[in-house]
């Protein structure tokens, strides 16, 4: 598959999670726009849900190349859903893409494969596109479970979905093991794993769209290692958490991204 080497475009994307409010996300959205410059990568930042529309707002007036990135969804379109977002409200609101099954929404929140699934439809179904997070945990790495629990997550989030939806899906590697806590995967590591989803993808998309497919990588990515682990030829952008959430340490990410 790596044959081939498809012409893939680099997506960086800053995941701020619970940090900064409506004022400081857009002036990290206004910083991050200004140091840009031109780049050959797409570039994107996922505010929490009050501070959408704000950062929505200063792209809009800086026509900023930023795309935004909602960090979740609940599935159904409207309703009796108290403290749930739709997302029909995302796309309104400015998004372009929508994580799924990121590992806090797993973990803390019991996010489980099947809810995962229907957020990855619901994002589809309001014209957006779902960002697939998927990752093993240190056990599961630990028993040599990695490939398969990686394997299984994308497999309930992807197979049997429309043709078009396919073609669109992101994928998000990110080993639990790797976020927030300073410990990268390795290069190799990343690459490899990046591999193996590809390859796992091609069998429920077909090769031509696992060719085409954006894959990933987050968890601890910084300025200083973002060059090594987007050498991988399976590594297409990076998830970015910590890091994101100042300007220049994003932007080094950015650059390094192309
Ligand atoms: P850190 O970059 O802080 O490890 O977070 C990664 C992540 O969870 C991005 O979605």
């Amino acid at each position: 598959m790596t044959a081939t080497a498809p012409v893939r475009r680099r997506l960086v994307i800053g995941n701020w999670k619970m940090h900064l409010t409506g004022a400081e996300a857009t002036e990290l959205v206004a910083a991050i726009s200004a140091g840009l410059g031109e780049l050959g990568a797409e570039v994107a930042v996922a505010p929490a849900f009050p501070a959408l529309a704000p950062a929505a707002e200063e792209i809009e007036r800086r026509r900023s190349p930023l795309r935004l990135v909602a960090q979740d969804v609940f599935p159904e379109p409207e309703g009796a859903f108290t403290g749930a977002v739709s997302a029909g409200m995302l796309a309104a609101a400015g998004c372009s893409h929508v994580l799924a099954g990121h590992s806090e929404r797993r973990q803390i929140f019991g996010d489980d494969d099947r809810a995962v699934r229907r957020k990855v439809e619901a994002v589809l179904g309001a014209g957006m596109v779902p960002i697939l997070c998927i990752g093993e945990t240190l056990a599961e790495r630990d028993a040599g479970n990695a490939e398969s629990v990686v394997g299984r997550q994308l497999e309930a989030g992807a197979a049997g979905l429309p043709e078009a939806g396919l073609g669109t899906l992101v994928i998000a590697y990110e080993p639990v093991w790797a976020i927030g806590t300073g410990r990268t995967a390795t290069p190799e590591t990343a690459e490899s794993m990046h591999r193996s989803v590809r390859q796992r993808f091609a069998d429920l998309a077909g090769e031509e769209r696992a060719s085409r497919a954006q894959i990933l990588y987050g968890g601890s990515a910084n300025g200083d290692n973002a060059a090594a682990i987007l050498a991988g030829p399976n590594v297409d952008g990076v998830l970015v958490g910590g890091a994101s959430l100042r300007a220049e340490s994003f932007l080094s990410i950015c650059r390094a991204a192309g």
